[in-house]
């Protein structure tokens, strides 16, 4: 039931994203000019949270434009109602609704969908992840010289050691094919199903990584933190591989290799 009640509340999200998209929608601004919410954000949340306060109406709620509703309840909902919001208000489809479902502090479910592309990606604690119902895996390069990767900046600027431009920079001078394709859920998931071989990104939000990190990890990836612990979605930093290229990345994150010759 809570599985069935998680497909339908995805799919009930996405069913706003496309009503909107390309069409008019209002659009404002939070933390800074740049960082949009739109009325299908909003009308996203309230289409899921009907579907779940319908079946759950108990279960506590965490959701990206509405905030905490807090219940005493061991199950929690992390929502984030459109991720990719800056893609969506300009038209470009690589966004999506993702909602993931800890139990007893741990994520039990995870669903990401990009209805633009019909590319639902699913995963259940101990069961594995697929993509439109079919098995998914990470992909098995070693070398993270020869990788693929993507990452995301956050909307403001971050001045820090090893920050987001930093740790950009030394892979791009070693060639590295990097992406951003500005929906940190999806980054996760195309990590699950092998398209990339690495995902990092600084100063994540629950509802960024909820779904999509137990798609890594149940498709046979790693997740961490940057300093190589288990993944908590309440902790700002994420890197997300195959597992093979993770050791390395973690060291280029934390400013102890360069990718020259001499680390190892
Ligand atoms: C954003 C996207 C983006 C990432 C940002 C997130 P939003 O979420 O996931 O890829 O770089 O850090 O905040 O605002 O579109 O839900
Ligand atoms: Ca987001
Ligand atoms: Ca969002």
């Amino acid at each position: 039931m809570l599985k069935q009640t998680l497909i339908e509340a995805t799919f009930a999200g996405a069913k706003i994203l496309q009503k909107y998209f390309n069409g008019s929608f209002t659009i404002s601004s939070k933390s800074n000019i740049n960082d949009l919410v739109t009325q299908a954000d909003h009308e996203s949340e309230q289409a899921i949270f009907e579907v779940i306060r319908r079946e759950f109406p108990e279960h506590y709620i965490l959701s990206e434009e509405s905030g905490e509703f807090k219940m005493d309840s061991n199950i929690k909902w992390i929502i984030d109602p459109i991720d990719g919001t800056v893609n969506f208000a300009n038209g470009i489809p690589i966004c999506c609704v993702s909602i993931g479902i800890e139990k007893d502090g741990k994520m039990i479910l995870g669903a990401v969908y990009n209805p633009f592309i019909n590319e639902f990606f699913f995963a259940e604690k101990d069961f594995g992840s697929t993509m439109n119902d079919k098995r998914i895996n990470v992909s098995d390069k070693s070398d993270v010289l020869r990788s693929c990767l993507v990452t995301g900046f956050p909307y403001s600027y971050l001045d820090e050691p090893n920050g987001p431009l930093e740790v950009f920079d030394k892979l791009i001078r070693h060639n590295i094919p990097m992406r951003r394709l500005g929906s940190a859920a999806i980054d996760l998931c195309w990590v699950a199903a092998g398209r990339f071989d690495g995902f990092y990104e600084h100063n994540l939000k629950a509802w960024d990584s909820a779904a999509g990190f137990l798609i890594v990890e149940e498709a046979g990836g790693t997740v961490t933190d940057f300093k190589g612990n288990y993944y908590s979605p309440y902790q700002p930093n994420l890197l997300a591989t195959n597992g093979k290229i993770h050791d390395d990345l973690l060291l280029v994150l934390n400013g102890k290799w360069n990718l020259d010759n001499s680390k190892r």
